[in-house]
């Protein structure tokens, strides 16, 4: 008999997992979080649905069902470092399930440690990315801890979890008649599963819940502006959790947002991912249009590729390494120039950064203009030209004579 926090979402499968330990004699801990998922948008309903999870855990026998809302720690701690590093896992995928896991992880050691347990349990299958974030995070935090992955040592199929739900009272309810497997929070919802597993199928509608289908869309075009202040996003007086969530349902009623893409998982299969990240994909790239004004040339070539780096670190489940935060305070060093003001155009399912302003901004009028009030110096590009292509000259001769001699 042993003390066990599982992490806990109220769904068929972790449901199934509670019941078993506490009738194997275990004591409980079932810990829900609150990270926006509920709709993207952060809205009434999501507290309400949450604190039925956690009657639902003490109803199956849980000695204690502890429910946190982690959305600003999330947004503040996870989210932001990543929009920072503009992170987009092979250049689309905003990472937001990736983000959650360390945090998720962050939690049950927090709550180990608070109610004295000596395991921490998820209900990850062996075939994902998950169980290597979650469990990696807990190592970084607590090497000692015991982590348990029931689902992934004995697979449990959908027929044997309904049958065991049936046999136990364990409700089964609306799961049922889901086709997809869902994850979300506020940087964006995974769709994976059901008919999407053939990559030749186009994903029907009914699998997006957080952006317009194309006939529900506005038919005008509306524009809206992110203004950072040292690289911290504001929009219409919010910040954070609830700015974030604003943008999911600004950006999602455009329908913008909506990926698809082949995916390379860190355990080495492919797999077909479906996701919905309006608001993420929005910020990222209001971010990133805003370094590119001011940021140097240089500046903006070697955060590309660290930029990359740091997705690669946070998909493959490396968020704790000292890489990762090494990072952060490379990408902390640009944050004081990061102010400014950024417009974007958002139509029909897709969307354009259309203006730009900064006090900072690298971009000198008199520089670019074709018109009055030129100050470039053109008579220095002539130099300039003669230098930089020097090396090219000079080999281009050296080629010709060296020819000339040898024939
Ligand atoms: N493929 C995505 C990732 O690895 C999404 C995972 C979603 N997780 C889930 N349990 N459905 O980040």
């Amino acid at each position: 008999m042993s003390t066990i926090v599982l992490a806990y979402s109220g769904g068929l499968d972790t449901s199934v997992l509670l019941k078993r330990y506490v009738l194997a004699g275990h004591s409980v801990i079932a810990l829900t979080l609150d990270l926006g998922e509920s709709d993207g948008t952060a809205g009434a309903g999501a507290s309400a649905a949450l604190d039925e999870v956690r009657a639902k855990a003490l109803a199956l026998g849980a000695s204690e069902a502890v429910l946190a809302d982690v959305k600003e720690r999330f947004i503040a701690e996870f989210a932001y470092p990543a929009l920072r590093a503009n992170a987009l896992y092979q250049g689309v995928y905003p990472l937001s399930a990736a983000l959650s896991r360390p945090l998720i992880a962050a939690l049950l050691v927090e709550t180990a440690h608070r109610y004295g347990a000596d395991s921490v349990a998820h209900g990850c299958t062996g075939k994902g990315n998950d169980q290597v974030r979650i469990e990696l995070a807990v190592r970084a935090l607590d090497p000692k801890l015991k982590t348990l992955a029931p689902l992934r040592d004995e697979p449990l199929s959908r027929p044997d979890a309904i049958a065991y739900a049936q046999e136990h009272g364990v409700p089964v309810g609306s799961t049922l008649a889901k086709p997809y497997s869902i994850d979300a929070n506020l940087w964006g919802r995974s769709i994976e599963a059901g008919s999407l597993e053939d990559p030749w199928n186009a994903p029907p509608e009914d699998c997006y819940a957080w952006t317009a289908s194309p006939d529900k869309r506005p038919a005008q075009p509306e524009s809206i502006e992110i203004t950072f202040v040292e690289g911290v996003p504001h929009f219409e007086g919010l910040q954070g959790a609830q700015l974030v969530a604003a943008l999911n349902g600004r950006a999602g009623a455009h329908g913008i947002g909506r990926i698809d893409m082949i995916e390379d998982r860190v355990i080495g299969m492919k797999s077909r991912e479906v996701y919905e990240c309006p608001g993420s994909v929005v910020l990222i790239a209001a971010h990133k249009a805003l370094e590119r004004l001011v940021l140097t040339r240089d500046e903006l070539r070697c955060k590309a590729g660290l930029d990359q780096k740091y997705a690669e670190l946070t998909y493959d489940g490396l968020w704790p390494s000292p890489l990762r935060t090494a990072l952060d305070a490379f990408n902390a060093t640009f944050a004081q120039r990061l102010t400014g003001r950024v417009r974007l155009r958002l139509h029909q399912g897709s969307f354009a950064v259309d203006g730009l302003q900064s006090p900072f901004a690298l971009y000198d009028d008199g520089l670019a203009t074709y018109g009055h009030g030129d100050t470039f110096s053109h008579s220095a590009a002539t130099g300039f030209i003669e230098l930089w292509g020097l090396p090219l000259a000079l080999s281009a001769q050296v080629r010709e004579r060296a020819f000339e001699t040898a024939t």
